[in-house]
C-alpha cells in the first residue's frame, strides 16, 4: 500500500517528509521520493532502495531547502519499481508535483487525450495523468484547477499536491484511499495514516471521500464534493509514538507478539461494564438482532482466518447460519443478502479495498453492517453501521499477530452478547466462557514465556520445502492462520488442510520427511485427528502435534508435541495460534528474511 506525507510550515519540509516516510515504511513499498518547493522550483529526491537512501542522498534532508513539500512510498501497481515510476510526478511545465495512493481506472483514456493535447509522459504510472491535468486546467486559480482535475478522475485516490505558484499551499484530496490531516503548531500536515503524524501532533482530521483540503501553515480549508466548506471535527490520537516504535525488540513483529496479553486484556476491558459485556451504543438493537437469520463474515487474509474461527463460535452460541467468505470473492458473486442478514466485516487496517467494497455491496442489499476494526476513523469503520474496535494499538509489522488475536476476542464477545439476548446458549455455557475469558491474557503470557522451545522447533522447519498444517473444526481455522504466518514471512511454501480432507488428494504429496503440523486443540475430535496423523505418519511424515496441556498422549514417540494451556473449547484459537506466530517468526529469522517487511507484501492492500 502506498504512503503519502505532506508538510506546509515554517521549518524544513524535507525533515518532516523523510521522518514521515520512515514511519510509513511498514506499509510496504518498492520505491520512494520527495518534492520540496524552493525558490519557485521543485527539488526532487527519489530512490528504489530503502528510505535510508533518501536520507543519505539529501544529507538527512539538509541539502533540500524549503518549507512546502510532499513525499511518497510506492507499492507498484502500474509499472515496475523504477525511478521514472516513483512519485512525486511533475507536470510538463514543472508547476505541479503530485503523490498518489490508489488507482485511476480511466488513466489510459486520459493519458491518450493528454498526449493528443501535446503532453509528454515519462512513466508507466496511472498517477502521471494528474499533474498533467492540473497543468491543463490551471489558469491561475489553483482551486478551480484541482476541482476540474478531480472531476475527470475515475477510481480511487488519496492525493498530495503542491504548486510552484502557491509557496505555502498544501492540497490533499481523498476518494476511497485513506488521508488524514495533522493540525500542528505553525504547520499543517498530511499523511496516509497517523503513525507519520503522531510525533508532531495528536490533533488530526480524517478526510472523507470527496473532500479536498487546502492547507497553509496557519489555515485549514476543507471542501466537500459539492464545493461547500466542510465543518470537520478535530480528533485526538489516544496513543503516542512509542507505541509505534520497536522499544528494544529486533522486530516489530516480536514486539507485537509479546504485546498480545495486554492488547487482549485491553480489548476485553473495553467491552466490560461492571462484569457485563456491553458493545456500547451500537445500532444493532435487540429488536434488529432478533430478526437476523444469517450472518455473513467477510474479510481478507488473517482477518478472514479470524472470521473462520468466528464461524464456529457464533454458530455454536447463536444457532444461526454463519458464512465466512473472502471479500474478493464475496463482492463479485451476487451474494444472497437482505435486511435480515448481519454482515460482519473484519479488518485490522480498516482500509483493505476488497473488504471495503464488499461492505458497500452488502450495505446496498440492505444488510446491517458491523465492522471489527483496529484503526480508529478508518474507511471501513466509517462506512459500517456499527464498529467494534479492537484495542491492539498501532500494528506495524506486515504480518498481523495482535490484530488477529484481538479480532478473535471481539468475535467471542459479540457471540456471548448476542447469545444472552437471543437465549440461544445455556447459562452454564455462557458462565464458563465469561469465567475463562479474563484468563486468556495470562495463558498467552505463559506460552510466550516458553518461546525458546518454539525457537528450537523452528530449526527443524527452516530448510523445509513445504509444510502442511492440518486440523478439524476450530483447529482447521487456526491452521489457516498458522500456515499464512509461516509462508508470508519465511517464504516457505505451506498449506493448511482440513485434516479429514487430506486423504482426498493432497496426501499424495506426503513423502518421507515431509513436515506435518497437526493441530489437536479440539479435544472431542482428538481420535479423528489422530487417525489423520497416523495416515501421514505411515507415509513418512515428520509430525508435530499441537495439543492443550496434558490433553492427550499419542503413545508414539515419533510424534513431537507442542503444548498450550487448556481452555474453553470455543476459545482455543486464542492460545493455539501463539506458538505458530512464534514458529513463523523464528523460521523467518533463521532464514534471514525481512520479518517486518516481507517481500511483495503491504500492510494493508488498498487496491484490488
Ligand atoms: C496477515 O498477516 C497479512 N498482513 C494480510 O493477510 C492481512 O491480514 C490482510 O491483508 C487483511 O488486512 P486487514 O485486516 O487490514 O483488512
Amino acid at each position: 500500500m502506498c504512503g503519502i506525507v505532506g508538510y506546509t510550515g515554517k521549518s524544513s519540509a524535507a525533515e518532516f517528509l523523510l521522518n514521515g516516510l520512515e514511519k510509513l515504511e511498514y506499509r510496504g513499498y518498492d520505491s520512494a521520493g520527495i518534492a520540496v518547493l524552493h525558490d519557485k522550483s521543485f527539488e526532487i529526491s527519489k530512490t528504489i532502495e530503502r528510505i535510508e537512501t533518501l536520507f543519505a542522498q539529501t544529507s538527512n534532508g539538509n541539502n533540500i531547502k524549503g518549507s512546502l513539500g510532499i513525499g511518497h512510498t510506492r507499492w507498484a501497481t502500474h509499472g515496475a519499481p523504477s525511478l521514472e515510476n516513483s512519485h512525486p510526478h511533475l507536470s510538463n511545465d514543472r508547476k505541479f508535483a503530485v503523490v498518489h495512493n490508489g488507482i485511476i481506472e480511466n488513466y489510459s483514456v486520459l493519458k491518450q487525450e493528454l498526449i493528443d493535447d501535446g503532453f509528454q509522459f515519462t512513466s508507466e504510472t496511472d498517477t502521471e495523468v494528474i499533474p498533467m491535468l492540473l497543468q491543463k486546467y490551471y489558469k491561475g486559480d489553483i482551486k478551480a484547477a484541482v476541482t476540474a482535475t478531480l472531476k475527470k478522475l475515475e477510481g480511487s485516490f488519496a492525493l498530495g499536491i503542491i504548486c510552484a505558484d502557491s509557496p505555502e499551499t498544501l492540497i490533499a484530496a481523498k476518494r476511497f484511499s485513506p488521508l488524514i490531516l495533522g493540525i500542528g503548531e505553525n504547520c499543517n500536515l498530511v499523511a496516509s495514516d497517523v503513525t507519520a503524524l503522531v510525533s508532531h501532533t495528536k490533533n488530526v482530521i480524517y478526510l472523507e471521500d470527496g473532500e479536498t483540503a487546502f492547507l497553509t501553515p496557519a489555515s485549514v480549508e476543507i471542501y466537500d464534493s459539492e464545493g461547500a466548506m466542510a465543518n470537520k471535527r478535530i480528533s485526538v490520537i489516544d496513543w503516542d509514538i512509542s507505541s509505534a516504535q520497536k522499544s528494544g525488540y529486533d522486530h516489530f513483529m516480536m514486539k507485537e507478539i509479546m504485546e498480545q496479553p495486554d492488547c487482549v486484556k485491553k480489548t476485553l476491558e473495553s467491552y466490560n461494564k461492571n462484569g457485563e459485556i456491553t458493545l456500547g451504543n451500537i445500532k444493532l438493537t435487540e429488536q434488529k438482532l432478533k430478526k437476523i437469520n444469517k450472518i455473513e463474515i467477510v474479510a481478507c487474509g488473517s482477518a478472514y482466518h479470524a472470521g473462520a474461527v468466528g464461524k464456529y463460535v457464533l454458530e455454536e452460541l447463536l444457532r444461526i447460519p454463519v458464512n465466512v467468505e473472502l471479500a474478493s470473492e464475496f463482492r463479485y458473486r451476487n451474494p444472497i443478502i437482505d435486511s435480515n442478514t448481519l454482515t460482519v466485516v473484519i479488518s485490522q487496517s480498516g482500509e483493505t479495498a476488497d473488504s471495503l467494497a464488499a461492505l458497500k455491496e452488502a450495505k446496498k442489499m440492505g444488510s446491517h453492517i458491523l465492522a471489527v476494526v483496529n484503526v480508529v476513523g478508518s474507511s471501513i469503520a466509517k462506512a459500517a453501521d456499527d464498529v467494534l474496535y479492537t484495542r491492539a494499538g498501532p500494528e506495524i509489522a506486515v504480518a498481523t499477530t495482535k490484530g488477529y488475536s484481538t479480532q478473535l476476542i471481539v468475535l467471542y464477545l459479540l457471540g456471548i452478547w448476542a447469545a444472552n439476548i437471543l437465549g440461544t446458549a445455556n447459562k452454564e455455557q455462557l458462565k464458563a466462557l465469561n469465567d475463562e475469558l479474563p484468563l486468556i491474557p495470562q495463558k498467552i503470557s505463559k506460552i510466550l514465556s516458553q518461546k525458546s522451545l518454539i525457537q528450537d522447533i523452528a530449526q527443524d522447519f527452516a530448510n523445509a520445502k513445504s509444510i502442511f498444517f492440518i486440523g478439524r473444526n476450530i483447529d482447521y481455522a487456526v491452521s489457516l492462520e498458522a500456515s499464512l504466518k509461516l509462508k508470508e514471512i519465511s517464504y516457505i511454501h505451506s498449506e493448511a488442510y482440513a485434516a479429514g480432507e487430506l486423504k482426498h488428494g493432497t496426501i499424495s504429496l506426503i513423502e518421507d520427511g515431509t513436515p506435518v503440523v497437526a493441530l489437536c486443540g479440539c479435544k472431542r475430535l482428538h481420535d479423528k485427528t489422530l487417525s489423520n496423523i497416523k495416515e501421514v505418519g505411515a507415509r513418512g511424515a515428520r509430525v508435530l502435534a499441537c495439543v492443550a496441556d496434558r490433553d492427550f498422549n499419542f503413545k508414539d514417540d515419533k510424534i513431537k508435541t507442542l503444548n498450550f494451556p487448556a481452555t474453553n473449547p470455543l476459545l482455543i484459537a486464542s492460545l493455539e495460534v501463539i506458538p505458530f506466530q512464534l514458529l513463523a517468526y523464528y523460521v523467518a529469522l533463521q532464514n534471514g528474511c525481512d520479518i517486518d517487511k516481507p517481500r511483495n507484501l503491504a500492510k494493508s492492500v488498498t487496491v484490488e
